[in-house]
């Protein structure tokens, strides 16, 4: 699957702020998903942070001054800076983000984002008045109109003890925004892409309901393989997902037919749909208003279904490339090729029912029109979503020749 932090040189730039601590726990992330990371600190931060907790954790030297690093091929933050794949500033302090605006070049930090020409995320992080004050303001507009993206901090406890604007965004946003970045200009670069997930409910009375187990975990794989690949990605998740990839635009739905009307919104401007959604088949055709009462004198309950409609069969719009899924018990790639044909698929994802449904692993075939059937060998969810992605840009590359 596209991993987009592998091998990457990422610059963390430290600034001095009490935030600077949380800075090593995301350098320590960002090398679990093995990116080499180099960091920066500033002469500040050098005061709440020791460069030493980061060269233990990133395995490179810390660059604390612009003096330094000119040994042999290596031409200090000039090298640095042409060799970074991304520059991160976390946290941004209100004076760094003075000074990166200002273009001052007087330390490690702002001689690199000077000479780098890779791309730059800013993670401001203060006290919630420099926060809001306009000149922080001003300076920001300018670095967003120069590029630079800015992931804005977050509402809660300050250090001061204060509540209001300017916590660190957390680690996992940190982590999200740079694979966003690095992802830019993947496979699927441009491609708006919808996707469902999970299970979804149909109301028998107000507290009771038909549903399955389905986790959602295949739909938050397809989401995050698809933000990895550069697509910007609509995941439309029913009851059963309990959290959603950051990054994704989300949308929240319980029934097929809140599916259904949030399906046919999402995929106006779409290039794909991706249901990996375990629809419900049938729902309740009369649902109580009042919870059902147990009959003391009945041993059997009669429940009247109805048919929900199939939302990707009933889809057929110019351009757009379907995706679904066929989980079967039993004559799985007849029943699949069945399901490619009549519900006008791209590309269908075959696998057994009952050894997949809330599995973290896979083990699937792919059907695609005009193609042999290709059976995968037994995978992670997350790497069967990044075969289903680079299959997804191969139908698109196809649709672009014909
Ligand atoms: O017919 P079956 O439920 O096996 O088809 C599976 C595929 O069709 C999946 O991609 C599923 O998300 C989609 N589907 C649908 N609407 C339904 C039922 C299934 O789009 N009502």
């Amino acid at each position: 699957m596209p991993e987009p932090l592998v091998g990457k040189r990422i610059v963390l730039g430290v600034s001095g702020g009490i935030a600077a601590y949380k800075a090593i726990d995301f350098a320590s992330k960002l090398v679990q998903l093995g990116a080499d990371v180099h960091a920066i600190l500033t002469a500040s931060a050098c005061e709440f942070v020791q460069p030493l907790s980061f060269a233990a954790i990133t395995h490179n030297s810390v660059h604390t001054s612009v003096f330094e690093g000119w040994e042999g091929e290596h031409s200090g933050h000039v090298t640095l800076a042409a060799t970074a794949d991304l520059v991160i500033v976390a946290p941004a302090t209100a004076n760094s983000i003075a000074k990166i605006a200002g273009g001052f070049a007087d330390d490690m930090l702002g001689a690199v984002l000077l000479a780098t020409q890779a791309p730059i995320l800013i993670a401001p992080a203060m006290e919630h008045r420099m926060w809001h004050h306009a000149a922080t303001q001003a300076n920001l507009e300018t670095l967003r109109s120069r590029g630079v993206r800015v992931i804005s901090p977050e509402a809660g406890r300050l250090a001061s003890g204060a509540a209001g604007d300017g916590r660190l965004a957390a680690v996992d946003r940190l982590l999200a925004e740079a694979r966003c970045v690095l992802g830019a200009g993947g496979v699927l670069n441009g491609k708006r892409i919808v996707i469902t997930s999970g299970g979804t409910h149909e109301p028998i009375d107000p507290v009771r309901f038909i549903g399955n187990g389905s986790s959602g975990a295949m739909g938050n794989a397809l989401a995050q393989a698809a933000m990895d690949a550069g697509a910007e990605v609509t995941l439309i998740a029913g009851p059963t997902v309990a959290t959603l990839p950051i990054g994704v635009t989300p949308v929240r739905i319980t029934t097929a037919l809140e599916m259904q009307s949030a399906v046919q919104a999402a995929i106006v401007d779409a290039d794909a749909l991706i249901m990996a959604a375990a629809v419900a088949d049938f729902r309740p055709a009369h649902p109580s208003e009042h919870k059902l009462k147990k009959n003391p004198d009945e041993n059997t309950q009669q429940l009247e279904l109805v048919k929900n409609p199939d939302i990707i069969a009933g889809i057929s719009q110019p351009g757009l490339v379907k995706v679904g899924f066929a989980a079967e018990t039993d004559d799985l790639i007849a029943n699949a090729t069945q399901k490619l044909q009549a519900k006008g698929l791209d590309l269908i994802v075959a696998n057994d029912a009952v050894a997949t449904i809330g599995a973290s692993h896979s083990q699937a075939t792919l059907l695609i029109p005009g193609h042999e059937p290709e059976s995968l060998a037994e995978m992670s969810k997350e790497d069967l979503a990044g075969v289903i992605v680079a299959r997804l840009a191969e139908i698109f590359a196809r649709q672009v020749i014909s």
